[in-house]
């Protein structure tokens, strides 16, 4: 089999973004756009995948680093055929597939299509085109009166006549790599833009070397190029609706689905319903027949199966099976709960670890913990776990119940099977099964109010 090497364009510098950062870092689904290149080029197989960076280049390779890339570098921007050229220490044999860094939404089903085609036509040259309604801004393909490829005229450079020409060249190309070599050395940049335009590389093989194939895809969507903001917002819409598509039909419903947001590397279990205006980002697993929302907002957070989150929201964090958080609780990172569990309405956890079939219904704060199975915290409880210089840890054993309003001064221990009373400010361990108070008795004063009143 030939040899399949990739190279992804990712120097330019993005003028059109109007962004401090480099253009292919700017993210559809929660991944860089170059990320979901390079995964496209890993995914059918490439053989060597090769980054060529240039403006920004150190955030673009440190987004990819410790990833199956390699990186060229091109110093300045003199075009796409400039760029390409910049890799020719990896332009040795085989095929060259060249993908452009701000053409995120290609599928991994079009481009082996593309790829086949290329083969079974022994073509020297070969690239994706497509039809827009709107092909303002894109490079137009001419054909010749037999249909077949011409060659390429970049928008800037084109005739009146040439801008009414809806097939557009997505930069999507394939190349016998030692005829590539020759082509590139032989691009002149005079045009309008002063540039080394890759898209005259097909010509020139077509003149020289035979056979070049523009490739007709239908799903035209695939091959936007992102330049601004607002192809950046259509892009992204387009992806979540393929994201939330390939859920559904993996079994996991959704209730008004154009209201929820689900990053590129979200897994969810089968029969889970997902509720209306919920995010789930990162690396975030869910697990079977969950009950996830409405409106929570989930982050790099593992859940078990058949959990309830309501109106939440969990960072970085993990929810064992069938515990229920929520409505309106804040989980922050590194809480670990366990299974069978209830955290509640306006309950904070932080840094914790709580174990099975513990309960915390209301108002509490859990910051810094440990916490054992079938614990009751009562409403408005507080693990004061910061002296105003560290922060410090409170060891709650298992079957303990902690009465409502109760602080908890860290660092301390309170034993399994213990009782705090309501109220109580605890500032030292309570031992196994004992009763801690720790508050001011209550007095009583016999018929205070009048004589109160007669005063007045
Ligand atoms: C390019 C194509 C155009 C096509 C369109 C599809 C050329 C000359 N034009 O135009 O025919 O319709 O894409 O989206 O190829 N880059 C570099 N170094 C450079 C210049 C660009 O690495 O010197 C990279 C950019 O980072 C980007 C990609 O190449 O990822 C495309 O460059 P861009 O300037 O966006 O090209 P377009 O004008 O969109
Ligand atoms: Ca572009």
């Amino acid at each position: 089999m030939d040899k399949l090497t990739t190279i992804i364009l990712a120097a330019g510098y993005g003028k059109r973004m109007k962004s401090k950062l480099p253009k292919v870092l700017h993210k559809i689904s929660g991944a860089p756009m170059i990320q979901h290149v390079v995964d496209l080029a890993l995914e059918i197989g490439s053989d060597e995948t090769v980054c060529v960076v240039g403006h920004g280049r150190e955030l673009v390779e440190a987004s990819l680093k410790n990833q199956k890339v390699k990186f060229a570098v091109q110093e300045v921007q003199l075009g796409t055929g400039h760029a390409v050229k910049a890799a020719q220490d990896f332009i040795n044999e085989g095929l060259v597939l060249v993908l452009f860094g701000d053409a995120p939404l290609l599928s991994a089903l079009t481009l082996n299509a593309f790829i086949e085609n290329h083969k079974a036509g022994k073509y020297k040259a070969s690239l994706i085109s497509t039809n827009f309604e709107d092909p303002s801004g894109y490079g137009r393909i001419i054909r010749d009166k037999s249909g077949k490829f011409d060659r390429i005229v970049e928008h800037k450079d084109a005739t009146l006549d040439q801008l009414k020409i809806t097939e557009i060249n997505s930069g999507i190309g394939l190349f016998d790599a030692s005829i590539l070599m020759t082509a590139l050395n032989a691009l002149k940049n005079n045009n309008k833009q002063g540039e080394y335009y890759l898209t005259d590389v097909f010509e020139y093989v077509k003149d020289h070397h035979g056979a070049v194939d523009a490739f007709v895809i239908n799903h035209s969507y695939e091959v936007i190029g992102i330049n601004d903001r607002l192809t950046l917002a259509e892009a992204e819409k387009y992806h979540q609706s393929l994201i939330k598509k390939h859920w559904m039909l993996e079994g996991v419903t959704m209730i008004s689905p154009e209201s929820i947001y689900i990053e590129k590397y979200v897994t969810i279990g089968q029969d889970t319903i997902i509720e209306q205006g919920t995010m789930l980002k990162g690396k975030t697993v869910i697990g079977e027949d969950c009950n996830i929302g409405p409106y929570s907002e989930i982050i790099d957070t593992k859940i078990g199966n058949e959990v309830k989150v309501k109106h939440s929201t969990l960072l970085e964090s993990s929810i064992d099976d069938r515990t229920v958080v929520g409505p309106y609780a804040y989980l922050r990172p590194k809480s670990i709960v366990g299974k069978d569990c209830k955290i509640g309405d306006f309950v904070e956890v932080k840094n914790t670890t709580i174990g099975d079939c513990t309960k915390i219904s209301h108002l509490t704060y859990v910051g810094d913990g440990k916490v054992g199975n079938n614990v009751n915290l009562g409403c408005g409880v507080v693990f004061v776990n910061y002296d105003g210089v560290n922060k410090h840890l409170t060891v709650i054993e298992d079957d303990v119940f902690v009465g409502c309003n109760t602080n908890l001064i860290a660092p301390v221990t309170v034993g399994r099977e213990a009782y705090i009373a309501a109220g109580s400010t605890i500032t030292e361990d309570v031992p196994e099964k004992a009763l801690a108070i720790a508050r001011e008795r209550q007095v009583n004063k016999t018929d205070w109010s009048n004589k109160y009143l007669k005063k007045k």
